[in-house]
Parts: structure tokens; C-alpha cells; sequence
């Protein structure tokens, strides 16, 4: 048995702020980073609220470690809040899943019964959708996936006039995070045809508007586009789950601090040629995997007359729309010290081995495969 579910409401589009207006006369704790206060997007956000009593959390940094979620819940605590909006990217998202989540536990605050609105910043995560909150533990270099349904945001609320702000860089490494949500959960061992639907919606979505909203982030169909490929991944890869590209992404990220979605878009065209294992194929038998990329490319009206074009004309898109969004291919290029990487090599692999996302990988690894991949990327 398995389940695809769409619990959380969602709403969508330019003017998607407004549901705001509905929250009247509540004490409002607003979970965000320092700079969406600075550029005024919070000061947006509360003029939509009627009479409410707003304290703001302003402490999110990138990759939200421990001691953040600690802060955030004392500041919790204090407001007595009846309403809770996280406004920003994954990382506020996941902090905010985070605080929420840790108040019920340690301070048996009913926190899965209050109004809850997540309001991403970013086309990335689609954490607004997920049961998933990545919490680092910065002493360790390591990144810990919460996972639970409890985590899953009631209300998401997606203006693509937020996300107008994004400087290049975080649209290009968060939308390419959207591409491997959708890649990875379409060939997961968890794939069913509703989640299936949503990745090829989604991946079509990606290639077609990341490099306009890379090229000009005031284009607001391409961000509302980007804003609903990004929910609609999540949607898919709650349901199915992910792979070791994110097992990787998490390892390697954790260690030397690579935005998460950087990572993966470095990970995705050599992750793919792994998954697709072309070069075991005997008497015309491939993967269900590779066929599944092959369908992709069909989709994409990429060249693929074969299973082992399809996946080559696929896998060369990708690295094209990396080039394209000035991502680089290894962490030699990306200027990692390379003894570092190295040293940490089995570190690495143990840690990836060892991350959730790998249990759905559709081939699976030893250490030797993993160590030639983290090879790859290193350059
Ligand atoms: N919960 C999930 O299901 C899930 C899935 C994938 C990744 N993640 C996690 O999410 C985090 C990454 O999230 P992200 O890619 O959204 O980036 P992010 O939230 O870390 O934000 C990156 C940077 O962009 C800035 N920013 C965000 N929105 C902006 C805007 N509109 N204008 C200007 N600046 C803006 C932030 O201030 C920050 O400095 C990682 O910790 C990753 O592990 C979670
Ligand atoms: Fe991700």
C-alpha cells in the first residue's frame, strides 16, 4: 500500500498573500532570517494580518542548525503564539517544522492543532508540502532529515512576488534542487503514478522557465511557475521518496557547506549515468530506470529514439542548463581544498550510506560505487 496526499492547502499565484487577511485578531510568532526582515518582506507580510499581535524570529541562518530551532523556541514560548508563519526559504521552512515540532515535545504546547502558514521565499524545496525538516548539526558537519507527518504545514501559501528577490545564484542552485526532487523521485522504488504525474510536470516546468527566472528574476510567470514545479516535487517526492543524490548532497553539503541545491545539480548528471547503468545492459534489457529517463527526454522532446540516447541527450541537458546557470561540475572547479576532500572520503561514504534517502535509490551502491562517485565530483 502506499499513499499520496495533498493535506496541506494550498494557495497559489499572484495575490496568493491575501488568505493573510483572513488571520484577525490572533498573536502572530513569524519565523524568518535577518535579511527578509531588512528587504521588507515581513513588513509586506504583516500588512495583510487585521489586529494581530506579531512577534518576529528573525534568527534562521542557511542549513538552520540546533542551537537556531533553541533559540526559536524560547522566542516561541514567550509570545504564546496562536499562529505561526515561517517566511523564507527551505531553511526557515524546516526551522520553523523544526520549533514547532520540539514545543509540542518539550513544552506540551498543542502546536499540530494551531493555525500554521508556510510561505516560501525560495523555488526550491518544496518543504511548504513535506514531512521533512533538515536540522545541521554544524560541530559534526552533519545534516539530520526529521521526518514525520506531524511536520507537514497545514496552509502553504505561494506568491511568486516574494521570490522576485532571489538573487541568481539562489534561484539557479534551488530550482536545480527542484529538477532532482522530481528526477530522483521518478525512478525511486516508492514511484507510483501520482507522484509520477507531478514529476513530469515538474520537470518540464524546470527546463522550461529556470533559465528565465535565472536570466530575470522580476519575471513573474517564470516565478510563479518555478513556485508551483517546486511544490509540485514535493508533493511527489513526499509520497516517493528520493535517492542517493540527496544521500550525497546531504554528506558532502554537511561537510563543506555547498548550498544543498548546488550540490545536488553537481551530483544529478553523474547520479543519473549511476541509476541508468547502461554499460551492464545485456541483450537489450535495461533498467527501469533508464527507461523512465528515456520517457523524460521523450517528454522533453529531447532526442531519444533509444533508451540509450534518451538517457545520454538527458543527461547532456542537464549538464547544458548547469552551464547555463553558472554551476559548476566538480569541487576542484567549485575551489574545495582537495586534501580535505580526501581525507573525508570515507567519511563521506559511510555517511552517505547511512542517510535516509538512499532506502529508495533505485540501484543500489557499495562503498566502492559510492567512493567513484564522490570521485566525479571531486574532479
Ligand atoms: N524540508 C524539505 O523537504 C527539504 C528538501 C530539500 C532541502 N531542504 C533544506 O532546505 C535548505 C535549503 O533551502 P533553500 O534552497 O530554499 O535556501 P535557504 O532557505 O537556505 O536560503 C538561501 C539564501 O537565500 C536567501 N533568500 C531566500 N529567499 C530569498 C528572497 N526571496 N530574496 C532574497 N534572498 C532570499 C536566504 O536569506 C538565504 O541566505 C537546506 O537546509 C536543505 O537541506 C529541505
Ligand atoms: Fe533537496
Amino acid at each position: 500500500m502506499q499513499e499520496f496526499s495533498f493535506s496541506t492547502r494550498i494557495f497559489f499565484g499572484e495575490g496568493a498573500l491575501e488568505r493573510l487577511r483572513r488571520v484577525k485578531n490572533r498573536k502572530v510568532f513569524i519565523v524568518t532570517d535577518r535579511f527578509m526582515v531588512q528587504i521588507g518582506a515581513i513588513d509586506r507580510v504583516i500588512s495583510y494580518l487585521t489586529e494581530c499581535e506579531v512577534s518576529v524570529f528573525d534568527g534562521v541562518v542557511p542549513d538552520p542548525p540546533i542551537e537556531v530551532v533553541a533559540e526559536g523556541v524560547n522566542a516561541f514560548e514567550k509570545c504564546q503564539a496562536e499562529t505561526v508563519i515561517a517566511v523564507g526559504g527551505g531553511s526557515t521552512i524546516d526551522a520553523a517544522k523544526a520549533i514547532r515540532a520540539i514545543a509540542k515535545k518539550i513544552l506540551n504546547i498543542e502546536t499540530d492543532k494551531m493555525e500554521c502558514f508556510a510561505v516560501p521565499t525560495t523555488s526550491g524545496t518544496g518543504s511548504e508540502v513535506t514531512d521533512y525538516a533538515v536540522i545541521t548539526d554544524k560541530a559534526q558537519g552533519v545534516k539530520y532529515p526529521l521526518d514525520s507527518q506531524a511536520l507537514r504545514p497545514p496552509v502553504a501559501i505561494l506568491d511568486p512576488s516574494l521570490t522576485a528577490s532571489a538573487p541568481a545564484s539562489v534561484t539557479a542552485d534551488a530550482g536545480m534542487d527542484v529538477l532532482t526532487h522530481a528526477l530522483e523521485a521518478y525512478v525511486s522504488t516508492n514511484a507510483n503514478d501520482f507522484s509520477d504525474a507531478m514529476c513530469e510536470k515538474a520537470i518540464s516546468l524546470v527546463f522550461r522557465f529556470l533559465p528565465l527566472a535565472y536570466i530575470d528574476g522580476e519575471d513573474l510567470l517564470a516565478r510563479t511557475e518555478m513556485q508551483n514545479a517546486s511544490c509540485m516535487a514535493g508533493l511527489a517526492f513526499n509520497s516517493a521518496g528520493l535517492g542517493i543524490n540527496h544521500s550525497l548532497a546531504h554528506a558532502i553539503g554537511g561537510k563543506f557547506h555547498i548550498a544543498h541545491g548546488r550540490i545536488n545539480a553537481m551530483l544529478l548528471p553523474k547520479i543519473l549515468a549511476f541509476n541508468a547503468n547502461l554499460s551492464c545492459v545485456s541483450g537489450g534489457e535495461y533498467s527501469l530506470a533508464a527507461k523512465k529517463y528515456q520517457r523524460i527526454a521523450r517528454i522533453m522532446d529531447f532526442p531519444a529514439a533509444t533508451v540509450r540516447l534518451g538517457v545520454a541527450n538527458l543527461i547532456q541537458e542537464i549538464e547544458h542548463l548547469n552551464h547555463k546557470l553558472r554551476i559548476p561540475s566538480t569541487l576542484r572547479e567549485l575551489g574545495v581544498d582537495m586534501v580535505q576532500v580526501r581525507e573525508m572520503r570515507q567519511e563521506l561514504i559511510t555517511t552517505a550510506l547511512a542517510d535516509a534517502t538512499y532506502a529508495t535509490n533505485p540501484r543500489r551502491a557499495d562503498e566502492t560505487a559510492v567512493g567513484n562517485l564522490i570521485d566525479q565530483v571531486t574532479g
